[in-house]
């Protein structure tokens, strides 16, 4: 007798559920996007334990008929997909029908369900994926799914659960995605009695961000607006196909200055779907590039929408993938609008400056699995902590959430890092304080601004009209404005506009040289030889002129103008070295740039210098003129703004 035999539909359930079910928050995905794609305006999140006790999800959305419900948890049954041409343009969240059947193997769940077409609704009770009951029942219209004892039937599943803190964590770092993807519908998170979130039907994305991380992120945040880029087809695309097709950008990044150590604070939506994704991530992380250290990243919730059947989203079986049409057309377009968005605004820094983050002490789970997946996001980190799993024993990090704790002022997600659990604050036992009055929403004035912000934003724009009016320890300079009192970083403010300079010259191909009378001849070592082969021709466009010379040695002709001769040899060497580190997996406009911005800094004016009055006003319009003045090309800051508000307040003058 054959071998081979077809696997019961309970054994294939269990088997996408370890795909699909990953841990309790990957539940609350599932449903969620099904309220969702039901159209439930109003959701309710209800946890108990984590969500290993108790997951419930209630909604006003469209229900099930009687038929249907009992259909829903049958493998591969779907109301959002009819034939294969429809696989290639998903507008619904879920399209697998794997999420029901998968949840239901592996948990109790109840289903109480009915469409406003019938009467009565049904109820339908599944333990381990057998059906216990199927009865009619006086229902409100919408879904009602109880999913209890996750896992009670798969142990070893069990075991890899963390602890009820960092599950529920978790899971409302997911609530909170969603309620910012879908600022019309209302939202509602609980954990046994404390509420974590709760938020209205807003008109404004703006208001939700307001609802969700309070004013003071918000004034951190740089609205990117709405922007479109439309992609023409060629037309060997298909004969069908439209001239062109139209990609939107819209969300908020936040200011250079605010640094964190992980990617927990990037919010990726794809047509309104969370994702995680490499692409846009890069998109994101170029826009910033040279304009924050290289291991820190930004705060960005960003909305892509397109055509549907401009991504694939067949890719991964718990949906948190995509596979775009034009990939590169997106990337470019993501961080072209991001770079021009933080351009146009010229956010600048404030005393006390805000701190750079300190690095954490052990790389979490998370970050190092993806760090090992793909060599070319160096130590990656998930965007959607939520989907990353855990492995047993491994410090997990805590997706960032402050969402009603036992802090009095409203809501609010802090954009400080979360490094650690913090010390395990019982939701349940400890009578937290929730703060129960509603949100008071700031209304924004005819600019648009918000008049909850104490301040105006500090924008680098004023720098053109700054008085310098001397040194402090002949390294910063000492500026007046009318917005304050100023104080520039000499040293790497000429570092920017040296940067820029650069770049631009070396676009033009128009780089100036110095020819040195006696080359300079530098040994390497076997790698540093490597990584000289792979960049040789950009350092010879950038300026310099270098050639192989016998084994493992180069000779250094010449080297662009403003390096003193004695800095040449450091200069070569520092430009190895970051070779060595980061450019193993960088695109050659990444060398570029780290070539660059390494000349900046060796051709700058150093501190301990002394400048003249000339000097100082030259250098801080030329830094003015300067595309991002706000930071220097290792992401530093540049210049930092005492307020005039500040002032009067310390002089106790308002
Ligand atoms: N909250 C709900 N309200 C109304 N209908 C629902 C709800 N949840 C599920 N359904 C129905 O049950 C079907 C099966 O749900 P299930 O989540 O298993 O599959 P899916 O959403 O179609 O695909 P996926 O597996 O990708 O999530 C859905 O297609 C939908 O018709
Ligand atoms: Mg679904």
């Amino acid at each position: 007798m054959g071998r081979i035999r077809v696997l019961s539909d309970t054994v294939a359930n269990k088997i996408a559920a370890g795909e699909v079910v990953e841990r309790p928050a990957s539940v609350v995905k599932e449903l969620l996007e099904n309220s969702l794609d039901a159209g439930s305006t109003e959701i309710r999140i209800d946890a108990d334990s984590g969500g290993r006790r108790l997951i419930r999800i209630t909604d006003n959305g469209h229900g099930m008929l009687r038929d249907d419900a009992l259909m829903a948890f049958e493998r591969h049954a779907t109301s959002k997909l009819r034939d294969v041409q429809d696989l290639l343009s998903i507008s619904t969240l879920g399209f697998r029908g794997e999420a029901l059947p998968s949840i239901a193997s592996v948990s109790r769940l109840l289903l109480e369900t009915r469409s406003p077409e019938e009467t009565t609704g049904t109820t339908i009770e599944i333990n381990g994926g057998k059906l216990l009951r199927c009865d009619e029942s006086g229902l409100a219209a919408g879904t009602i799914i109880t999913v209890r004892d996750l896992f009670f039937n798969v142990p070893a599943r069990r075991k890899f659960l963390r602890s009820d803190q960092t599950e529920l964590a978790h899971i409302a770092s997911l609530v909170t995605h969603y309620s910012l993807a879908h600022p019309d519908k209302s939202f509602e998170l609980r954990h046994g009695p404390t509420e974590l979130l709760g938020v209205t039907a807003v008109t404004d994305i703006r208001e939700r961000v307001y609802q969700v991380f309070g004013s003071q992120v918000l004034d951190d945040l740089i609205a990117l607006g709405y922007t479109e880029r439309t992609i023409q087809m060629r037309p060997e695309d298909g004969d069908d196909e439209p001239a062109g097709r139209v990609f939107a950008l819209r969300g908020f990044v936040s200011r250079p200055q605010i640094q964190k150590l992980n990617r927990n604070s990037i919010y990726l939506f794809v047509n309104g779907r969370l994702i995680r994704d490499r692409l846009l991530l890069h998109g994101l992380s170029s826009a910033y590039h040279n304009l924050m250290p290289a291991a820190c990243f930004p705060f960005a919730l960003l909305f892509l929408d397109c055509d549907a059947e401009e991504v694939d989203v067949n890719v991964h079986p718990s949906k948190t993938e995509v596979r775009f049409r034009h990939g590169t057309f997106v990337h470019d377009f993501v961080r072209d609008t991001i770079r021009e968005a933080l351009m146009q605004s010229r956010p600048g820094s404030t005393v006390p400056a805000q701190g750079a983050p300190q690095p954490a002490a052990s790389m979490p789970w998370s970050e190092f699995s993806q760090a090992i997946d793909n060599p070319a996001f160096g130590a990656a980190h998930s965007a959607v902590p939520v989907l990353a799993g855990p492995a047993p024993g491994a410090a997990t990090e805590l997706p960032e959430f402050r969402l009603r704790t036992p802090t009095p002022p409203p809501a609010r997600l802090p954009l400080t890092d979360v490094q650690q659990e913090p010390a395990e604050p019982d939701f349940h036992e400890t009578k937290p304080k929730v703060d129960t009055r509603p949100v008071r929403l700031p209304v924004p004035d005819t600019h648009g601004a918000f008049p909850d912000s104490a301040e105006p934003p500090v924008s680098m724009q004023a720098l053109t009209d700054l008085r310098p009016m001397g040194q402090l320890h002949n390294s910063f300079i000492i500026a007046a404005g009318r917005d304050g009192l100023w104080i520039v970083d000499q040293h790497v403010a000429h570092e920017r506009i040296l940067f820029e300079q650069v770049l631009r010259a070396r676009a033009r191909g128009g780089i100036e040289r110095q020819q040195l009378l006696m080359p300079v001849v530098l040994e390497l070592t076997a790698a540093q030889q490597l990584q000289y082969a792979h960049i040789a021709d950009e350092m010879n466009l950038s300026g310099f002129d270098t050639e192989p010379f016998g084994n493992r040695t180069i000779a250094i002709k010449g080297a662009p103008a403003g390096v003193g001769p004695a800095d040449i040899e450091k200069l070569v060497m520092e430009i190895l070295e970051i070779a060595e580190h980061e450019f193993r997996n960088l695109s050659l406009e990444d060398v570029r740039r780290g070539i660059a911005a390494t000349i900046a800094c060796r051709a700058a004016i150093k501190v301990n210098m002394r400048l003249d009055q000339t000097r100082m006003e030259w250098l801080l319009t030329a830094l003015g003129q300067t595309d991002f003045p706000m930071a220097c090309p290792h992401g530093r800051p540049i210049a930092l703004r005492y307020s005039m508000r500040e002032i009067l307040k310390a002089f106790h003058r308002i």
